[in-house]
């Protein structure tokens, strides 16, 4: 694992976003794992600025997106759909036919073998970005008895819940999500997780120099070759 420990986030945007700008300019067809939450927003924002500025095209890629709510329409406001629509997708030249998401409403069973296969027929994705919940969750992985492989239905935690339900003002927050799971994001090529603010030091300090444990789901990534941790002060706090 590689530690980098930066001013603030948009430092860390910036030095995502550069990787990510750079591998898309030498491999225009390349494949990259999104995530969402607050914490991969000003990656997003440099990668906007960055084409806006005409110094890459996102025209080739193939996206995967890490998770999506259950119980929720494509389009609805809080889907994750949405959110990279309004973060990223609609502000780039990324072909639609080429953004691959999770169908939250879709048979578990079906849905998990169809985005395996779909992830293994673009030839795997090069770069994952990743963040961290409070539990040390990454994508919607909660902490559990085991590491989960392909994309699965989980039932949210309360830590979960109580981060994310702010974000739904007129619905109930769904309980559940499909998600990559830990064995899937485990093929990526590179990750990037970023964590930043106070609230993400403990599962930063359980993630690196805890045990590797399905209790902290991130600690897997202590076995991955090409894993780099990007941190604000705050959440390095405890290293
Ligand atoms: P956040 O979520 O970036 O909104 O803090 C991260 C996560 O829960 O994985």
């Amino acid at each position: 694992m590689e530690i980098r420990v930066y001013r603030n986030e948009k430092e860390i945007g910036e030095a995502a976003g550069k990787i990510i700008c750079s591998l898309v300019n030498e491999k225009p067809d390349c494949v990259l794992g999104f995530a969402t939450g607050a914490s991969p927003v000003p990656v997003y924002e440099y990668l906007t600025e960055q084409y806006n500025e005409g110094k890459v095209s996102f025209k080739d890629i193939t996206t995967f997106n890490l998770d999506e709510y259950c119980e929720l329409p494509k389009n609805h406001k809080n889907s994750y759909y949405t959110f990279m629509q309004e973060n990223l997708f609609g502000k780039i030249d990324v072909n639609p036919g080429k953004i691959n998401f999770l169908d939250g409403n879709a048979d578990e069973a079906t849905e998990s073998k169809r985005y395996a296969r779909a992830i293994e027929e673009s030839g795997g994705i090069d770069i994952q970005i990743l963040g961290i919940g409070r539990n040390g969750h990454i994508a919607f992985n909660e902490p559990g008895a085991e590491f989960t492989d392909e994309a699965w239905k989980v039932t949210l935690t309360q830590s979960t819940i109580d981060a994310n339900s702010k974000y739904f003002d007129d619905i109930p927050m769904p309980r559940h999500a499909m998600t990559m799971g830990i064995g899937s994001i485990m093929k990526s090529k590179k990750i990037i997780l970023i964590a930043t603010g106070h609230a993400k030091a403990e599962a930063v300090k359980n993630m690196i120099n805890g045990p590797v444990t399905p209790l902290c789901p991130a600690s897997i990534l202590q076995q991955h070759k090409d894993v780099i941790i990007m941190l604000d002060e705050a959440a390095a706090n405890l290293l």
